[in-house]
């Protein structure tokens, strides 16, 4: 198993090129089946999730030809297959947008069901809901959700919660439909944008993206584009706070400051200075860190995604903070990683109190989900000594070469397979 050994200490300092947004990319991909023609896909993040959700594509018998690392091409029209198997649904829950494109096309589809995961039960209640306002049949038998229409016609589909998948699943779902579908209390977030553009790129009627009311006018045929994806907010988001945790200044280039609006905020709230150019944003930490509230919501409030990282620069500020979770049940698993380093952090119900502490100290810490194993990594390189981050797995599914980007600002990280490597390691920069 593969671990990250991390000696802790030095500031980061120096320029990180953001990658393409992995949560934009997972719809993305599922839409481009959407059409016989060749799609091209450029921008696209190289990391776990998307090679995965790409062999499901190939699974039902897509083509699939990486152009290069950052590119790839998807032929949708040799699909024979509307099966999706639980293979890759339990590796990447987002496979399930292939229930939305499948049923959109060829107006049946069959997904293995996806449980629950790390950080929450994650019910599809409202995708299935808006599946059968969409005339569709949809059954759960022996773990799968299978769906099935004559025809899809437009409806009026009012979300009961913010869902960024379901938002997703029925723009895919519906823009192949018969008449008009409205998506009210829609998620907000800037992939929602992405995948409508991509999909409004391919010859799709999407207007209202990126505000709570989403209007798709249904079109017969869709035909191949070549996009480019919007930048990645939480890998940005991650490097800023490793920044605000390591006292550095890194500046995050390839962005849209814009996305990174609710992050800088509260860096600023933190004590930390941003400076903002076009396309880049610059974090210069600081050695008095402040303590401060957050609550994550959907967009444009504070992501979930970068809950545990805050908590992590929080738990290094004067005095103390609340991070309060409110889209996820049970996203604080970190938190008793963080304490074996020397935080003083209590958990109850979904708030989290933070008594900040002078310094963190090196430990053997397991990566609970991805997110929170990203912050892990972040304590550990502000964190005084050596720390030995297990499962990272789970990181790999959202970070491209996190640690070679992190090398490059100071940190000094390596990834291991064996434990004499790891002492070696060890012994190099003792
Ligand atoms: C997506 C992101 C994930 C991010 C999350 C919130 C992808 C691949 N993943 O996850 O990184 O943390 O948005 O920004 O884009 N819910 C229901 N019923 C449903 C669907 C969702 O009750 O049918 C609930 C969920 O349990 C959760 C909340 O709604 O409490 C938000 O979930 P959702 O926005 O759908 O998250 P994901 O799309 O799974």
């Amino acid at each position: 198993m593969e671990q990250y050994v991390i000696k802790g200490g030095n500031k980061l300092v120096g320029e990180v090129s953001i990658g393409g947004a992995k949560n934009a990319a997972l719809g993305i991909l599922a839409a481009a089946i959407m059409t016989d023609e060749t799609v091209t896909i450029e921008n696209l993040p190289n990391v776990r999730d998307t090679r995965v959700l790409l062999q499901a594509i190939e699974g039902i018998g897509a083509k699939v030809k990486y152009v290069y690392n950052n590119c790839v091409q998807i032929n949708g029209g040799s699909i024979s297959d509307m099966i999706v198997d639980y293979e890759y649904i339990r590796k990447i829950r987002a496979s399930y947008y292939l229930l939305g494109a499948l049923l959109g096309k060829y107006k049946t589809s069959k997904v293995a069901l996806p449980g629950g995961c790390n950080i929450g039960s994650r019910p599809i209640d409202q995708h299935l809901k808006g599946f059968r306002a969409l005339g569709a049949e949809v059954e759960i038998e022996h773990g799968m959700v299978s769906t099935k229409a004559e025809s899809l016609k437009g409806a009026h589909i009012y979300f009961d919660v913010v869902t960024v998948g379901a938002t997703i699943n029925l723009m895919l779902a519906s823009c192949l439909a018969e008449g008009d579908t409205i998506l009210e209390n829609a998620a907000k977030e800037p992939h929602i944008v992405d995948v409508a553009n991509f999909l409004n790129a391919m010859g799709a009627n999407i207007k209202g993206a990126g505000t709570d009311v989403i209007r798709i006018k249904g079109v017969s045929r869709l035909h191949g584009t070549t996009y480019s994806i919007i930048p990645d907010q939480i890998e940005a988001g991650t490097f800023m706070f490793a920044a605000a945790a390591t006292r550095g200044d890194i500046t995050v280039k390839d962005v849209i400051p814009k996305h990174l609006e609710s992050l800088s905020a509260k860096l600023q709230e933190a004590g930390c200075e941003i400076v903002e150019g076009d396309d880049w944003v610059r974090v210069i930490g600081t050695d008095n860190l402040k303590s401060t509230n957050v609550k994550t919501l959907p967009y444009p409030g504070f992501p979930t995604d970068m809950q545990p990282q805050m908590a992590v620069v929080l738990a290094l500020a004067n005095g103390a903070s609340m991070v309060t979770e409110s889209i996820f049940e049970n996203r604080f698993k970190y938190v008793g990683e963080l304490n074996r380093m020397g935080c003083n952090i209590k958990v109850e119900g979904n708030t989290a109190y933070i008594e900040g502490v002078e310094k963190m100290t090196g430990a053997e810490l397991d990566a609970p989900d991805l997110r929170a194993g990203a912050a892990l990594v972040i304590a550990a390189l502000a964190a005084e000594g050596f720390s030995c981050i297990n499962d990272i797995e789970y990181i790999q599914r959202g970070y491209e070469d996190f640690e070679g980007k992190l090398t490059v600002l100071g940190a000094v990280i390596k990834r291991v397979d064996n434990e004499h490597d790891a002492q070696k390691f060890k012994l190099l920069v003792g």
